[in-house]
């Protein structure tokens, strides 16, 4: 159906915030947490979720809100997804400072976090989405990319698109680098993935790749 929003940047954009807590996880279980990589791995997930969560707060919440503004049902959603938001701000606050400190408790703090943040995942991907799927169209989706292309600007992208396409099924790898123009994959491919590589975000193994965490 041409007329369906295809949510792909959304749902590889949430599995690289999921697969970067858990690479925050086993790097505290190693007792990596304080090392250059860690850190860096650390700063750039909270860079790319704040520049995530800004612009659904600053652009897609409000515009869903003027569409379902007689639906209470749909309201308390939207509330609710900024709820989830401002909930997980301080707890990223003091995941930093302690990561900083290198902290007794970080194992503790990062099973916090990825519960907080899985929920608030989930709750988007089963409740949220539709409603867009229901109210938006195409046109005001891409629209949402283009904010969030804006929010990024060239230097964002140059960190966001190849920390997306670290560790992702190709499948997921083949559907994301088809919503790029052209010039852009080029220049991933040819830069911004080199450059990305050498920063090591995470402290990857001797191949360069994270070993996949069991199911
Ligand atoms: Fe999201």
């Amino acid at each position: 159906m041409t007329d369906e929003i295809d949510f792909t940047m959304m749902y590889v954009t949430h599995d690289a915030f999921r697969r970067d807590l858990v690479r925050l996880e086993a790097a505290v279980v190693d007792g990596r947490a304080a090392t250059r990589e860690v850190r860096a791995g650390w700063d750039n997930f909270t860079d790319q979720l704040h520049v995530h969560h800004t612009v659904e707060d600053e652009w897609l919440w409000p515009r869903l809100t003027e569409r379902v503004k007689d639906r209470p049902d749909a309201l308390a959603l939207l509330a609710d997804m900024e709820a989830e938001h401002g909930r997980l701000d301080p707890l990223l606050e003091e995941f930093g400072g302690a990561l900083e400190a290198n902290a007794a408790d970080l194992a503790a703090r990062v099973e916090t976090l990825t519960a907080v943040l899985d929920q608030h995942l989930e709750h988007e991907e089963n409740e949220a989405l539709p409603l867009i799927q229901e109210v938006m169209t195409p046109a005001d989706w891409k629209e949402f990319g283009r904010a969030m292309a804006r929010r990024q600007g060239v230097k964002g992208a140059a960190a966001y698109v190849p920390w997306i396409i670290d560790g992702i099924s190709r499948d997921d790898r083949r559907r994301f680098l088809a919503n790029l123009p052209a010039p852009v994959r080029a220049i991933n491919r040819l830069a911004w993935t080199p450059k990305y590589r050498r920063r090591r975000l995470w402290n990857p193994t001797e191949s360069g790749r994270l070993a996949p965490k069991a199911a």
